[in-house]
């Protein structure tokens, strides 16, 4: 990542802010059909700012009424797992219309939790964009499998349908679309994949929740769904994950295996003792009360998000050198965990992405440039170098270079070497008026480029 994010986060502050300027654009100008009206000097040329630059900090907490439940569990002194546990897995269950939902540890180890009991292991394939946050390939490989990297679009952000059928082997297992930045996938192409070759779909919703693909919420129309409420996420604990599924048999053997292989469900009674291997990653009490309160708040942050993403990408739509993200036709909520715009450098007097963010910051919006590639981080070679690896893959599947070279993916090396942006999804729970500083704050910029390039290459700019 660029910028750290949960670094960024925490800077945020308290104030929703941005009602200053107010709307002042109207279309068409010879730059593109972008807002016009903001002719002033852009803030990092000694102009005003487009924004005051206080935004809702993240994660918020509601007072005294949300504090009584903490203190309530607290006080019982009953902090491993039991009733709020249980009443935060069926409330999550109930919100996203699934039958099921285990809590974890994390978001990491419903992906790892998931992935095992789904069958996954040693000699299998698994499809995963490069687009996402380590832990998606991280839970392939701590299964023993060989994470597969099929390249983004780079107009959604998201896994190309396409890519993954040119990525399927003899060996491909399953599938982890990932609704990256909390906008979903085309799962309807990613479905159809997945039944023609009779692999798994496990949606890693980590950063999705309540985002819907067909009036149906992400992480329930795959086999499996997995989630994490990390401090940054939509809904957050501080640390904590769930998987959620519809298949009473597939969850009653993931709530075994995070329980150190203890029976539960329809292996109770039956058994006595562990009956298979397990790891424990069990949510406590206190992180359950932390979810249940952030649960009375998640639709309200969801719809807002959504509303004032649609509503930004309105504004900043006909501003030449920014490419909206767009959303595939069956998305019915994108839930904006990060809103996410490509920068065109060329059409920005050829600005440095890092002298755009400067700009971007100066006017009182922060933004950052997200995820650096994955599929070359060195994790990936240090697992083939394991013990484990080379005891059970022949030397022509640990190839590392010829790895990395089937698994080259430049569309996402594109977004992610120069041209994502990313504004944090706290930023959108304000107002239309806020979203329109944004915008202006954009369009300052570009009107503005030559110039800022100008004073940044004669050294008067420094970032
Ligand atoms: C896409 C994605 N997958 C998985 C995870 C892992 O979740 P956690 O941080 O709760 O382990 C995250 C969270 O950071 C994520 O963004």
């Amino acid at each position: 990542m660029g910028i750290d994010r949960r670094g960024f986060l925490k800077k945020g502050a308290l104030a929703s802010g941005g009602l200053l300027l107010g709307n002042m654009f109207a279309r068409g100008s010879s730059l593109g059909a972008g807002p016009v009206g903001s002719a002033a000097a852009p803030a990092i040329l000694g102009g005003s700012k487009a924004h005051p630059g206080t935004w809702p900090g993240w994660p918020f907490w509601k007072g005294e009424a949300w504090d009584k439940k903490i203190i309530a569990v607290l006080r019982s002194g009953v902090w491993s797992r039991a009733g709020n546990t249980a009443e935060f897995e069926k409330a999550w269950a109930e919100m996203l219309g699934s039958k099921r939902c285990l809590s974890t540890v994390n978001g990491t180890n419903a992906l790892i939790v998931a992935l095992n009991q789904a069958g996954i292991g040693v000699g299998d394939e698994v499809i995963v964009p490069p687009y996402t946050f380590v832990a998606t390939v991280q839970a392939v490989l701590q299964n023993g499998a060989i994470p597969v990297f099929a390249d983004i679009d780079r107009k959604t952000f998201q896994i190309d349908p396409e890519r993954i059928r040119e990525k399927i082997t003899p060996r491909t297992k399953a599938i982890v679309p990932v609704h990256i930045l909390g906008m979903p996938v085309d799962m309807d192409r990613i479905m159809q994949i997945a039944r023609e070759h009779n692999l798994v779909v496990i949606e890693d919703a980590c950063q999705a929740h309540l985002a819907e693909y067909d009036g149906k919420k992400v992480g329930t129309i795959g086999y499996a769904g997995c989630f994490s409420f990390q401090n940054s996420k939509n809904i957050p604990v501080g640390e904590g994950g769930a998987i959620v599924s519809d298949d009473d048999t597939f969850m009653d053997r993931c709530y075994s295996y995070h329980n150190l292989g203890l029976p539960y469900g329809s292996q109770a009674g039956s058994l006595a003792g562990a009956f298979m291997m397990g790891t424990k990653v069990r949510f406590s009490e206190y992180q359950a009360a932390i979810g249940l309160v952030q649960l009375e708040e998640a639709r309200r942050t969801a719809d807002l998000r959504w509303e004032n993403g649609q509503y930004l990408t309105g504004r900043l739509e006909g501003i030449k050198g920014i490419e909206t993200i767009k959303l595939y036709p069956k998305v019915t909520k994108a839930v904006f965990h990060l809103y996410p715009m490509r920068f065109i450098r060329e059409d920005f007097a050829g600005m440095p992405r890092d002298l755009f963010i400067a700009a971007m910051k100066a006017e009182g919006v922060p933004c950052m440039k997200g995820y650096t590639p994955l599929q070359v981080q060195p994790f990936i070679k240090a697992a083939f170098d394991s013990r484990l690896y080379r005891t059970v893959y022949d030397s022509q599947t640990l190839d590392y270079a010829a790895y990395l070279d089937a698994n080259r993916c430049p569309e996402s090396d594109a977004i992610c070497n120069e041209e994502a942006i990313w504004i944090t999804q706290s930023m959108l729970l304000t107002s239309h008026a806020a979203m329109d500083d944004i915008a202006d704050a954009v369009w300052k910029i570009r009107k503005n480029a030559d110039k800022i390039v100008k004073k940044y290459k004669a050294g008067e700019i420094k970032i």
